[in-house]
């Protein structure tokens, strides 16, 4: 009986020939448990989302203990719901994947025990997945066509990068925040309006209705050409709204909403333009939670309308946290012969580049 490396490197190479590779993959970065079954890295057979959102509500934001432990309860229900939805068993899934990183160490830790017990018991290969490439790649999913070369503006509650996409799992990183995630600011900006958690969806849905122009914000100058800033259009939109309440006024939340989402917009979409001018890439995409928001996503279309380059965004169920994505960028990370041992373990920083 061959040992289990064995068995795994064997049937690595074996899948890396195969017309059709069906791999159920796993995400617990945050506060989303999610499933899904993947075939061949662009097609959903199965995707299942359990999201914790009741759970952490009360506090206001997402209580790293109580999201462990609800993982570990839905680890096994969101993996079963997914084989259910897709008709499948176990014996039609050919390799397995989970997000090692970056995420609340608890978290990650709970799918990487899951996944790792579930690759030994099955003796089936198990990829590991950095959460922000699953993010980019949730665009291989919404775009059957796409293939790299592409910039992609990954947007979500702890990153705000400008990634060059050079070829599957091969990134340059071009621009970043010096300080806040947009996604944490859009949080933050929430917290002070009241707006229940999750922030960033509501402060987006209520901006809808205001007066972008209410309230300028400060656009901080930062040295790196494509780097961002929120921390002090932040700082200045909190002082704002705590001078108002001072003078006994009652917050024009919609407006002061519309006018935060403009700000983080603006410098969102100028230094991704910039971007797209100095290198001349041929292709732009959007990736992560905030990629779902409406102003971002129309703003964009409009620069690659003018700039006539295609742009590509998740449709919005796959902006989110998801297993589909993760099940997409595995399958790429297999084809490089990219399989994890049982000693792989969570790293809550790990960097994508
Ligand atoms: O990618 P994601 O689900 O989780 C992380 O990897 O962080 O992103 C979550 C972030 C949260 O900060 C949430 O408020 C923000 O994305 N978000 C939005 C919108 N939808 C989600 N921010 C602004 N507008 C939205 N429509
Ligand atoms: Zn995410």
């Amino acid at each position: 009986m061959p040992t289990y490396d064995q068995a795994i490197r064997e049937k690595m190479e074996a899948l890396r020939h195969s017309p059709c590779v069906r791999i159920l993959s796993l995400e617990t970065s945050c506060d989303e448990t999610a499933a899904a079954i993947i075939e061949n890295g662009r097609v959903i057979r199965a995707n299942i989302v359990f999201s914790q959102i009741d759970l952490h509500a009360l506090y206001g934001g997402v209580v790293p203990e109580i999201a462990s432990r609800a993982h570990v309860e839905a680890c096994d229900r969101v993996i079963d719901e997914a084989l259910r939805q897709a008709g499948m068993t176990f014996d039609d899934i050919d390799a397995l994947a989970v997000t090692y990183g970056p995420g609340l160490v608890g978290a990650l830790l709970t799918g990487v025990s899951c996944m790792k017990g579930l690759s030994f018991a099955l003796r089936k290969p198990l990829i590991p997945v950095n959460h922000i490439e699953g993010h980019i790649s949730a665009n291989f999913l919404s775009h059957p066509s796409l293939e790299p070369p592409f910039l992609c503006l990954v947007v979500s509650g702890g990153h705000s990068h400008l990634v060059q996409v050079a070829d599957y799992g091969e990134y340059h990183l071009i621009g970043q925040t010096v300080d806040d995630a947009a996604g944490e600011a859009f949080d933050k900006a929430a917290r002070v309006l009241s707006l229940p958690y999750p922030g960033g969806p509501r402060v987006d849905q209520l901006a809808e209705e205001g007066d972008p122009d209410f309230l300028p914000l400060p656009h901080p100058h930062v040295p790196g050409r494509y780097d961002y800033s929120f921390s002090g259009m932040k700082t200045a939109f909190l002082n704002a709204c705590h001078t108002m309440e001072m003078k006994g006024m009652e917050l024009p939340k919609a407006d002061l909403a519309a006018s935060f989402r403009k700000a983080v917009v603006d410098s969102l979409v100028g230094k991704a333009e910039l971007a797209i001018q100095d290198t001349g890439t041929r292709r732009m995409a959007l990736a992560g939670g905030v990629s779902a928001n409406r102003l971002l996503r129309r703003r964009m279309q409009e620069v690659c309308d003018t700039l006539g380059v295609p742009l590509y965004m998740p449709e919005l169920g796959l902006c989110t946290d998801n297993g589909a994505m993760i099940g997409s960028a595995a399958y790429y990370r297999l084809m490089r012969g990219e399989t994890a041992d049982l000693t792989l373990n969570a790293c809550p920083s790990l960097r994508l580049l």
